[in-house]
């Protein structure tokens, strides 16, 4: 359940969306032995949108009508990651490396946006070449494009926003080219999303809590008692109502019941009720 809306897993695994409605929840592992403990696969790959998701399992046991299911339900939080695709494996670390780093930052950028430089006060600092620089300077820019964003950046490279170190890369260069799509790449990286696990405390409200308690599918007994009243004019028998042990006995009773002179007149008076007008006695 995530913002009110229900959703069942599917047998491979992929979410769909559910109404609540009992009839139609199916399950998406059967024939399974049940164990005291079962591991089941809730989640694998990531998560379409961060937020809040509650889970209800239910199971029911071949041969049996109940539903067994978890009244509380258990609580995943989705959670943006907030860590920077700073590894050297990126593909954004790799265009820094290749075509950012020595060409732009380190024959550019270093003359002001350096410790002691003209742009020490700015939120954009480097580091002059050393072996931990490109990792380092590729850790300033990202975190720079993480907290201002890449518009900002770009136009200051270009000479906009007001940037005093003026027009470092027009529109048109190769090195305006390599920024933006190191920018890109960078987006593309933050994307990822991180899961972060934790029980359920007051994350369900009571309605989402006890929206399950008052399924039990109806008792086999009173399907007997109600199917024998609706087909065949009359109470169950004690041999039909004894031998009604599972929903397989159950079954093979009702396929007995929907046959004789009674279910024929049921069929009869079902159809005509169905298609005469209603004020016409027949
Ligand atoms: C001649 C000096 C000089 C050079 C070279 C220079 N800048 Fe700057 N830059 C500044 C100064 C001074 C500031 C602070 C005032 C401002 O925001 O314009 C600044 C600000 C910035 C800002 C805004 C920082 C903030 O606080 O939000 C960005 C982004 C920036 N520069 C990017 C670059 C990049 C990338 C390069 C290399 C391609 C570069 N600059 C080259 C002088 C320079």
């Amino acid at each position: 359940m995530a913002n009110n809306q229900f959703f069942k897993l599917e047998p491979d695994g992929s979410y769909a969306p559910w109404s609540g409605a009992l009839e139609t929840l199916t399950p998406f592992a059967s024939d399974q032995m049940l164990a005291s403990s079962q591991t089941l696969v809730l989640l694998d790959g990531t998560m379409a949108e961060a937020g809040d998701y509650l889970y209800f399992a239910a199971y029911s046991v071949e041969g049996e009508s109940t539903l067994h299911y978890t009244s509380e339900p258990a609580q995943i939080s989705v959670k943006a990651s907030i860590e920077l695709p700073n590894n050297t494996t990126s593909q954004a670390a790799v265009t820094f490396e290749s075509e950012v780093e020595t060409a732009i930052v380190q024959t550019l950028c270093i003359a002001c946006h350096v410790e002691g430089g003209f742009a020490r006060n700015s939120a954009l600092q480097f580091q002059r070449t050393n072996t931990a620089s490109a990792l380092n300077n590729f850790g300033a820019l990202s975190t720079y494009v993480e907290k201002k964003g890449s518009d900002l950046l770009l136009a200051k490279i270009a000479g906009g926003q007001g940037h005093v170190g003026g027009e470092q890369l027009p529109k048109d260069s190769e090195g305006y080219a390599s920024i933006q799509k190191m920018v890109t790449e960078l987006s593309a990286t933050s994307e990822t999303a991180s899961y972060v696990f934790s029980s359920s405390d007051d994350g369900a409200s009571a309605r989402q809590a006890s929206f399950l308690t008052e399924v039990i599918l109806e008792p086999r007994q009173a399907t007997l008692r109600r199917a024998a009243l609706l087909l065949q004019g009359r109470l169950p028998t004690d041999a039909e109502t004894n031998s009604t042990v599972s929903d397989e006995t159950l079954r093979a009773i009702l396929r007995g019941l929907m046959e004789g002179p009674a279910f024929r007149e049921f069929i009869a008076v079902s159809y005509t009720h169905l298609t005469l007008p209603t004020n016409r006695e027949v």
